[in-house]
């Protein structure tokens, strides 16, 4: 099971009509094979299907208003970015319990994949732990395809074991991956939809 089944499944279990993508490239993904009423997508580099061609910081700042079901980002991979692309976010998300935003890249196969840049898939994992230490949503990471997070406007158990700064750490957060990134297998998953 790849990110677009897990996006496919949740379009299916919850009816969502409004989609966006944060960082759509070729269009392969949310952006083509999902089937929605209506759909956005925000891509930094022209040439792809994306309608809004710019930056998601830019697109968060100049389309308030603007609320979807499902928000699936999958843009720049660095901490920073990927925990501010998320915050960004969050306002336009319909609040309704249902909604979700899911976020590719959660959790990468082995530190060489975690490059701290953001390249490959970046340090998104640490925005994971991020939200897990210090956020009231809902989160499970689905360890497949790199690991997706699933994100709901729900309560969740804070991961309160220590200060975010040691969770922070690759060895630490891989000893403690079940309970810190609230990792579930695709079977789990499935039968928690
Ligand atoms: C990993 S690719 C996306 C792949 C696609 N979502 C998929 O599932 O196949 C990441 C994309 O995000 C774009 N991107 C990077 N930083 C961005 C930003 N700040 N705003 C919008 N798009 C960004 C990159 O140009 C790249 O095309």
């Amino acid at each position: 099971m790849d990110r677009i089944d897990i996006l496919k499944l949740l379009v299916k279990k919850y009816q969502y009509e409004r989609f966006l993508e944060v960082g759509v490239r070729g269009g392969y993904c949310g952006y083509n094979d999902i089937d929605v009423p209506y759909k956005d997508g925000i891509e930094i580099t022209p040439g792809g299907p994306a309608n809004f061609v710019m930056s998601s910081d830019e697109f968060f700042e100049q389309n308030r208003g603007l609320k979807y079901d499902l928000i699936f980002i999958d843009g720049d991979h660095t901490y920073k970015q990927s925990y501010k692309d998320i915050i960004n976010a969050l306002p336009y998300i319909t609040h309704n319990l249902n909604s979700s935003i899911l976020m590719h890249d959660a959790f990468p196969p082995s530190k060489a994949y975690a490059k701290e840049d953001g390249g490959s898939s970046g340090e998104v994992w640490k925005t994971i732990v991020h939200l897990r230490c210090t956020t009231n949503l809902k989160i499970y990471t689905i360890d497949t395809d790199y690991g997706c997070a699933w994100i709901q406007f729900d309560k969740q158990e804070l991961y309160t074991k220590d200060p975010l700064e040691i969770c922070l750490d690759w060895d630490y957060m891989q000893m403690h991956k079940k309970e810190l990134m609230h990792l579930i297998t695709v079977k789990e998953f499935k039968n928690l939809l």
